[in-house]
This record gives C-alpha cells, structure tokens and sequence, in this order.
C-alpha cells in the first residue's frame, strides 16, 4: 500500500516555509491505520521488545497499537507535569529554545529489559535523542527505533544513540 499518498502535505504550517506531513489523513483511512501498523510490526517484530516507549503525543498513536500487537508493555514518555508519580526528566534544544520530557523512574525496569523507541516522525532527531538518553541512564537495552516518517535531509538519525533504525516512508 502506498502510505505515503494517505499522508497530506500543508503548506507553511506551523511556520512559513514548512511543508507539514499531516497524518490525520492516514490515521482516518482504515486500510491506512492498519496497514501501517502492521508494517510496523512485521519490521520490528525480530528486536523482540519487553516494551515499547513513545513520545506524547503523536508517538502514543502508533506505540500503544504497535506494542499490543507484538505483546509488548507500552511507556509513555510525556511532555513536563503530566506523569503523577517520580519521574526521569530530560531536557532536549529545539530550534528555538528547550522542551523536556519526562518517563516513570519504575517504569523502565528491570534494567536488563528490551525497549523499542516508537515515533511517528523523525526530524532533527532531538525528540528520540532524549528518549534514548532516558532510556540508556535507567540502564535497559535499546534495541531499536521505528518511525513512519523519516525527514532524510535533517539528517536526525545522525545523532541518535546507536540502535538499528526502523521507517515506513522517507522524504
Ligand atoms: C513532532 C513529532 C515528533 C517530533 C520530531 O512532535 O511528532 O515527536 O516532532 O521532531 P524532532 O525529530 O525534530 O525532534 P511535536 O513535538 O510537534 O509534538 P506532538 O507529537 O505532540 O504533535
Ligand atoms: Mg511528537
């Protein structure tokens, strides 16, 4: 199935100049969502995650369907104040300034087990870059990233701790 002609091009948002990749128009097709998913699942199903971490918000759309169907748990790693118990925090640049994110201090236990990274979309990388740094200081095995998007020429996967790279649709 071609995905990529299910994800809508928005000139100018949320910036002029930036073509935003819009998903909604993938998630609302059936065919679409599904198949997705089960590209997901069928390229990541050899890392054989304990568990799968995604970034609020758009990373808990594809995570938590990706985790159910390869019996993995799902963590969600979410932006400041969210969580309610002690939390890891992390801060990360953004182009213009610093965002953070923060995960469960018990949720990435025990400290031998196997986490997949799970987003919708790679850009500059800083968003997966802190979510691995998260999970490389609770001392649990990364052992992957899955993306449906990548952004090729922001070169994000440069800069990500080492772990095998997983994307549906490249631009
Ligand atoms: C978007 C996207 C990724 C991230 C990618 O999330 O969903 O998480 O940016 O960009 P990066 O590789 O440059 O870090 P955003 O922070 O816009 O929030 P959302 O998921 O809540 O929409
Ligand atoms: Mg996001």
């Amino acid at each position: 199935m071609d995905i990529q002609a299910l994800i809508r091009e928005i000139p100018d948002f949320p910036k002029p100049g930036i073509l935003f990749k819009d998903i909604t128009t993938l998630l609302r097709d059936a065919g679409g969502l599904r198949y997705t998913i089960d590209a997901l699942a069928e390229k990541c199903e050899h890392f054989a995650p304990d568990f799968i971490i995604g970034m609020e918000s758009r990373g808990f759309i594809f995570g938590a369907p990706l985790a159910y169907k390869l019996g993995a748990g799902f963590i969600p790693v979410r932006k400041p104040g969210k969580l309610p118990a002690a939390v890891h925090s992390i801060q990360y640049e953004l182009e213009y300034g610093m965002d953070c994110l923060e995960v469960h201090q018990d949720a990435l236990h025990p400290p031998d087990c196997r986490i997949l990274i799970v987003d919708d979309l790679i850009a500059t990388g800083g968003t997966a870059e802190a979510t691995a740094k998260l999970v490389q200081k609770s001392g649990c095995q990364l052992v992957g990233y899955a993306f449906v998007i990548e952004l090729k020429d922001l070169n994000g996967r440069k800069r990500l701790p080492e772990a095998p790279i997983v994307t549906l649709v490249q631009y």
